[in-house]
């Protein structure tokens, strides 16, 4: 394994339960996670990983996505949004709703909760933001504040992008009756679940499973990948490359590459 230099610094944010923080968390006691998570947001007061981040003195907070996105048109108009809301319009790629006036104003009440989280990540100083099963679309305007100077937010997605984004990739992998899954754990960018692929990791679906079975044979790799990359951006080992179509790809330099994705098969077909 390559030298790390330091710890990387990391912003968690989650919605749930909080598995993948608590596998980070584990990990970084062990030793074997190059990161420290310096604060965990959640999008609801409840979520229980909040809970295992106060258990690990992790400062955490919520931001209450239900209250902001209740905002009234005339609320709306008092308060000063961070940015031109119809220049966001004209980019974002997530608000799908025809009417623009709904979609502006949906536009920027997220934009209202995304600024209070930008305010609280901003306080902690991360290197990166890393999304874990935050079941919210970001904007441009939260993307472009971390991503403004490199590729600074991670997101890990149950399925083998670019299938099955969204907010069901376990389910919609085993219901399309996929005798293979998968992860993937990718920088984000402005489209839903797109952004250039860093990792992925595929799991056998064997006759007899069912979609328990599948989601928790998907979220051991998920433990996996996620700390394996955060060891690569750690170690210096992912590279970025302008790819031939547009766009950019992801290349690992790991001289151990070919033997970590053999052995996250070989576990994924033990389990
Ligand atoms: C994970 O399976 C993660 O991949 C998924 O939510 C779960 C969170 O679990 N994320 C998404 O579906 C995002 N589109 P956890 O709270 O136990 O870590």
């Amino acid at each position: 394994m390559a030298h790390c230099a330091r710890k990387l610094r990391l912003a968690l944010l989650l919605s749930g339960g909080g598995t993948n923080l608590q596998a980070m968390i584990d990990r970084s006691v062990a030793g074997t996670l190059s990161a420290e998570i310096v604060v965990v947001l959640s999008d609801r007061p409840g979520a229980f990983g909040l809970e295992r981040a106060a258990k690990a003195k992790i400062p955490a907070f919520h931001v209450d996505y239900k209250a902001f996105l209740k905002h009234s048109p005339t609320e709306l108009e008092k308060v000063e949004l961070p940015v031109d809301l119809a220049d966001l319009d004209r980019r974002q790629k997530i608000v799908k709703n025809p009417d623009p006036v709904e979609r502006r104003a949906r536009l920027a009440r997220l934009v209202l909760a995304e600024h209070e989280l930008i305010r609280i990540i901003d306080s902690y100083k991360p290197d990166y933001v890393c999304l874990a099963g935050f079941m919210r679309l970001v904007t441009p305007y939260f993307i472009n504040h971390f991503n403004a100077g490199g590729l600074r937010i991670l997101n890990v997605h149950p399925a083998l992008l670019p299938c099955f984004p969204g907010q069901h990739g376990y389910e919609d992998t085993f219901e399309y009756g996929c005798k293979w899954g998968g992860v993937t754990v990718h920088f984000a960018d402005e489209g839903e679940d797109t952004g250039p692929i860093i990792a992925q990791a595929v799991y056998p679906i064997w006759p007899d499973d069912d979609i328990d079975k599948i989601r928790r044979r998907g979220l051991s790799l998920e433990y996996e990948v996620y700390s394996q990359v955060l060891n690569w951006l750690a170690q210096g080992d992912v590279a970025l490359k302008s790819a031939p179509g547009g766009g950019t790809r992801v290349v690992i330099t790991d001289p151990n590459y070919a033997g970590i994705l053999g052995g996250w098969v070989a576990a994924a077909c033990r389990t």
